[in-house]
């Protein structure tokens, strides 16, 4: 198949990318478990599982099925008025699978779009309880949550690539990035700021978002269970509901299955996405406590109101449900483990690599960070060469590949990346 480059570079918008000079783009005409298919044949492996949600790699047997079956009833109907067998299928194993409190279900069409329904889940909370003037929020500083408004209100304001909106955004608290490494004795001077934060304002705070235990587009950041914890003990005290944005991390990329496990807390809302098709198609999931939803339902409006004209697309519930059932086959937490141990023993040797920093690695999450920004372009270059997809940002070459990956084809991905950084 012939792509059309030019086309592209002269009219199509890329991720974060500029129209006067983009950063070059990969002609990728198939997939197939872990890798990609250039249009010249050439194969690549995936160190990227599409941006966290390839869980189960491409063209997996039974996601493939539970889409085309489902083209055979209807890819999609309205939601309003409607129900179907996918969306409550899907809700039961949602509810099934997260911890226990979560009990209501929004089915969103994006990751973004799920954060900002539980902003309102949230913030209509405290109308319906009479508490109209708890409108502040929470977050941490190298929090990432979407690209939309108020998502971007609540990413790291500085150090994100939203701040030059910072004008135009409602000004919520940020709280230091926690300072306590997942693999370090916790230091339980790092939660103080939030406490000092909720003595002052728990009148006026509704909620305190955060990504749990791996914050990841604001440094692939590995912080300790205690530190999550002591936020939800924190929320608990002063009355302010907690959000865990699982987006990236849930269904079992940190090696459980959803990183709030790794401190056994449930929070009050929980976003999911990404994975939860499988990387097929988008949908997000917002989960909530029955506290929350009936408070959603005693404010004035009557209801949540939010309702996007694909919420519950049959299409992506029937897949969803596949990978969330390919999930509950329990085959990951061996996956997660055995990608773990050999990212750990490969990327050792990159401590000494020229310009690193550090080199991390949790569940499936490998990292190796660099002291100054990469060149995106020209190891992107080297990474296909050495046939292989990794997509390094700011400081960081990083993979997270499929649960699915051989141990050969991950010690690929090690191998490219200890050239990137000059060690054999
Ligand atoms: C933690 C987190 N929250 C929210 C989002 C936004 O999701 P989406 O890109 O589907 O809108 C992302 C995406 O990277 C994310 O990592």
């Amino acid at each position: 198949m012939s792509i059309d480059l030019a086309f592209d570079r002269e009219h199509i918008w890329h991720p974060y990318t500029s129209m006067i000079n983009p950063l070059p783009v990969y002609p990728v005409v198939a997939a197939e478990g872990c890798e990609l298919i250039m249009d010249d044949g050439k194969r690549l492996i995936d160190g990227t599982a599409s941006w966290w949600s390839a869980a189960h790699g491409y063209r997996h047997p039974e996601l493939d099925k539970a889409a085309t079956d489902q083209l055979q009833q209807m890819a999609h109907v309205m939601f309003g008025g409607i129900t179907h067998p996918q969306a409550i299928e899907l809700c039961k194993q949602l509810i099934d699978i997260t911890p226990a409190p979560l009990s209501k279900v929004f089915l969103a069409d994006s990751g973004s779009i799920a954060v900002e329904v539980a902003l309102k889940i949230a913030l209509q909370y405290w109308q319906g309880k009479g508490k109209p003037d708890k409108t502040e929020l929470i977050s941490l500083r190298k929090g990432y949550h979407g690209d939309t408004f108020a998502t971007m209100a609540v990413c790291d304001p500085v150090d994100s690539m939203h701040s030059m909106f910072q004008r135009l955004l409602p000004q919520h608290h940020f709280l230091p990035a926690p300072d306590s490494p997942f693999h370090q004795p916790y230091r339980p001077d790092s939660i103080e700021p939030l406490r000092q934060l909720l003595q002052q304002r728990h009148q006026q705070i509704a909620a305190l978002i955060l990504e749990p235990i791996v914050q990841g587009y604001g440094g692939m950041r590995f912080y300790h269970p205690d530190y999550l914890k002591a936020c939800r003990q924190l929320c608990d005290e002063f009355d302010v509901i907690l959000i865990a944005d699982e987006i990236a991390t849930g269904f079992g990329r940190t090696g459980q299955l959803f990183a709030c496990n790794h401190a056994n807390i449930a929070p009050d809302i929980m976003c999911l996405g990404k994975a939860l098709t499988g990387g097929y198609m988008t949908m997000a999931a917002t989960l909530c406590n029955d506290k929350l939803a009936t408070g959603v339902s005693q404010s004035d409006a009557g209801g949540l109101m939010h309702g996007p004209t694909f919420m519950a697309n049959p299409l992506a519930c029937a897949v969803a449900n596949a990978s969330v059932r390919l999930i509950r086959q329990n085959h990951w937490p061996a996956q997660v483990a055995a990608i773990e141990a050999q990212l750990t023993e490969q990327l050792e040797a990159c401590r000494a690599g020229e310009g690193v920093k550090d080199v991390r690695v949790l569940g499936a999450i490998g990292v190796i960070e660099m002291t100054k920004p990469v060149q995106v372009a020209a190891l992107q270059k080297l990474f296909v060469e050495q046939g292989v997809w990794i997509r390094p940002f700011n400081h960081l070459i990083y993979v997270m590949p499929p649960f699915t990956i051989s141990q050969a084809q991950l010690s690929r991905l090690t191998a490219a990346m200890r050239l990137a950084v000059g060690v054999s």
